[in-house]
């Protein structure tokens, strides 16, 4: 596997994120809050679009699967059937000196891999000889206990116990609540799937890696409900999907990895699961799970709601609680994916050569750094930015104006007029928008454009006649 972001700094992408209004820290004007980011402007037409495609290809293109849009609170007992009340917990420690708390798998990571003995699970619940506070260094750290990470709130006025209620920790959960419902309205059988996007809630520990681990995020769940023992093969076909979805939005196959978790790191429900594992600057971390469930979900809302799951088999009589095959991904994480697959910084010559920039290095004489986000042109923010060549010669920005409200119909455009052309260029690189189209004054006796593509920098001049035709192809 090439670890093809590894170069990139965190640090230079979450910088630009904020200059070009991808990703702000949360209310940052009272200091931000730590697990909490806010899109900008760039960032959330990008979320959009994984959300877009993601359902695209789960659902709209499928004749198995239909949506849900389930309440984010939910009944409590929803949590108590799904095993988070009881078992949704990180270990954890504290410092006694400094009163600080940390994940105890931390300080696995903190001291090393020769430390690490025995599972992970044995792992959480012990800590590494000679474990020292990662912030103050003290030598004076609890024993791991456990820490639930779903989100308590009251419903009603009355903050008494009878009235907790949980930020749903998955948007899963819903879907399981409503699998009656739906088999009886949606005329699917099984195999069939119910889709779902939706926030979800975690009041994880460390928070880290820019919007990596967050509290609050969003998530693209797939229940997809099949015979028993056809568990194996629909998680291997998941498992294809998934992997052929994340090329076409662009994340090179060399960057992709799954991870099939061992017999014994497997839920004791689970018949199999797999990540889907990007390479990260901070390393190789998972970008979504397929797991096969078994019918564990389902029986356990069954037997907590008192409600039958079962499903009744036309073509052989037979009635059974459907097992389930679950790729449950992350949109803020396959966002952080993108932007750190995209970026990418450059030496352009004057006459058009590209070199990759040698990091920390000034570019050489006759070149010029460029700061470029490669995004594939399905999740580029702004798939057109449109230029009228000089903004005081009212004929080229009514001209140019005419094309841009023609594309904005169609999609994501962008509208520039000022500084130097080159320039407007080198902010639509920095932001990721593929195609640039520049109305000069040869439009005005022609009707042609100049098309500007950015990674190759290639103009072309196209007539305005075939201009959607030929964006359509190449934007799609
Ligand atoms: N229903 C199964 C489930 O929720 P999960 O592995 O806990 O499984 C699924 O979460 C996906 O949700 C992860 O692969 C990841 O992309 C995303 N995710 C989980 N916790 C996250 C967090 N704290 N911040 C951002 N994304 C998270």
């Amino acid at each position: 596997m090439t670890n093809t972001s590894s170069s990139v700094s965190l640090e230079a992408l979450a910088s630009l994120c904020k200059r070009r209004g991808f990703i702000f820290q949360t209310s940052e004007i009272y200091g931000g809050l730590n697990g909490f980011w806010d899109y900008g402007p760039l960032g959330c037409e990008l979320k959009r679009n994984i959300k877009q495609l993601w359902w695209r290809h789960i659902v709209q293109s499928r004749d198995d699967v239909v949506g849900l849009d389930s309440a984010i609170i939910m009944h409590p007992r929803v949590w108590e059937a799904s095993g988070h009340v009881q078992g949704f917990t990180d270990p954890m420690v504290d410092c006694r000196a400094c009163k600080k708390r940390f994940r105890a798998d931390q300080l696995y990571e903190e001291v090393g891999p020769e430390h690490e003995t025995g599972s992970a699970a044995e792992r959480q619940l012990r800590l590494p000889a000679g474990a020292k506070c990662p912030a103050c260094g003290a030598q004076e750290l609890t024993e791991p206990r456990a820490f639930n990470l779903m989100f308590k709130t009251f419903v009603g006025p009355v903050e008494e116990e009878s009235a907790v209620a949980y930020l749903r920790p998955e948007t899963a959960q819903g879907i399981f609540a409503q699998f009656g419902n739906i088999l009886a309205v949606s005329r699917q059988k099984v195999p069939f799937g119910i889709a779902q996007i939706g926030k979800a809630f975690r009041n994880e520990i460390n928070p880290r890696n820019f919007t990596f681990r967050s509290r609050e995020f969003e998530q693209m769940e797939l229940e997809f409900f099949v015979k028993p023992g056809t568990d194996a093969e629909w998680h291997a076909y998941w498992v294809a999907e998934r992997l052929k979805w994340y090329e076409s939005i662009g994340l090179p196959a060399s960057s992709l990895q799954p991870y099939v978790y061992r017999k014994d790191e497997l839920a004791h429900y689970a018949g199999a699961c797999t990540d889907i594992m990007y390479a990260f600057p901070f390393g190789v971390q998972e970008l979504e799970g397929i797991a096969a469930r078994g019918a564990f979900d389902l029986s356990r809302h069954q037997e907590f709601s008192g409600k039958s799951m079962e499903y009744f088999d036309p073509d052989t009589q037979e009635k059974f609680v459907p097992h389930v095959v679950e790729p449950s991904a992350g949109v803020d994480r396959i966002a952080l994916a993108l932007l750190c697959n995209a970026y990418r910084e450059e030496w352009i010559g004057k006459d058009g050569q590209i070199l990759p920039a040698e990091p920390n290095t000034p570019p050489p004489e006759g070149f010029e750094m460029r700061t470029v986000l490669g995004f594939a042109p399905c999740v580029a923010p702004i798939k057109v930015a449109v230029f009228p060549l000089l903004k005081n010669k009212p004929e080229l920005v009514q001209a140019a104006r005419q094309i841009f409200e023609t594309l904005r119909r169609r999609w994501m455009c962008f509208w520039d007029q000022t500084g130097a052309i080159g320039r407007r260029y080198r902010r639509q690189d920095e932001i990721g928008t593929p195609f640039g189209i520049t109305v000069d004054f040869q439009t005005l006796s022609d009707q042609t454009v100049t098309l500007r593509e950015r990674d190759s920098m290639r103009q072309e001049r196209v007539s305005v006649g075939r201009l959607r035709e030929e964006l359509e192809n190449r934007i799609g």
